[in-house]
């Protein structure tokens, strides 16, 4: 049976190339974006689906939506997120909260709407970043509301894996690697399909709940 996967913001980067991996890989694809629309892609497997992930009311109505026409998924990719203080070294507060709102609170709130939907066995995909490891030689004081928000997601990755063990379903926190987009910038080490590649094959592997990869190299992270 055709499996379904979710990418939380398909329209640019990351999450459209993930959405192009998918759907070549003969996944049926629902992708949300913020205007619920996708122009680069035309696809009869791919469904967009409107969300603003800041916002409870605009879960909601996902959530409704994929359930009426999906009934559930295999698999939750959640992408999107924001990088608001790669330039800063010293932290704003209101920065901090904006930072926090998409990547984890909103992230968390969508995650926490959609468990349901998600089948027995399935995976949730959280993408993190090297930038919130606390393990790390050397860490840049740049981006603190930044890496802090990816260090509470790798938590939240660690506290759902072990809430949904029951259930079979597979929670990891993945770095895309330096991607080449709006993010990541011109000087990025890898493009966003080589990237999706990387997460499409950690997907295969079907690796041990509660852990943190690399999709760019392959290799294990210590959080
Ligand atoms: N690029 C890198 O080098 C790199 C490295 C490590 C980790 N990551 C992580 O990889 C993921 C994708 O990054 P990217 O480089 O592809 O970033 P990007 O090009 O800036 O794209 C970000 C995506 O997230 C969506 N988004 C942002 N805020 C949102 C909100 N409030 N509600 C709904 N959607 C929202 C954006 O939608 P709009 O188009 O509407 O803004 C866009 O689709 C992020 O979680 C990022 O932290 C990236």
């Amino acid at each position: 049976m055709q499996k379904k996967v979710l990418i939380t913001g398909g329209n640019r980067g990351v999450g459209l190339a993930l959405v192009c991996k998918f759907l070549a890989e003969g996944f049926q694809v629902i992708a949300t974006s913020r205007n619920g629309e996708i122009e680069k892609v035309n696809h009869p497997d791919l469904t967009v689906v409107k969300l603003e992930i800041t916002s409870s009311a605009s879960i909601s109505n996902a959530v409704s939506t994929i359930k009426k026409d999906f009934g559930s998924i295999d698999f939750l990719i959640n992408n999107a997120g924001v990088g608001l203080d790669f330039d800063e070294y010293h932290p704003e507060i209101d920065v901090v909260r904006a930072t926090f709102e998409t990547n984890v609170f909103g992230l968390l709130n969508f995650t926490e709407s959609f468990l349901d939907l998600i089948n027995d066995g399935g995976t949730i995909f959280n993408v993190s970043s090297v930038m919130g490891m606390l393990n790390r030689e050397k860490i840049v004081p740049n981006a603190t509301a930044y890496r802090m928000s990816k260090s509470a997601l790798n938590m939240y990755t660690k506290t759902l894996s072990a809430r949904l063990h029951d259930r079979n379903i597979n929670v990891l926190s993945i770095h895309p690697g330096w991607v080449k987009t709006d993010m990541g910038g011109e000087d990025a080490d890898v493009t966003p399909e080589f990237s999706a590649n990387g997460i499409f094959e950690l997907y295969q592997k079907r690796l041990p709940s509660g852990t943190f990869w690399a999709a760019d190299n392959q290799v294990e992270l210590n959080w």
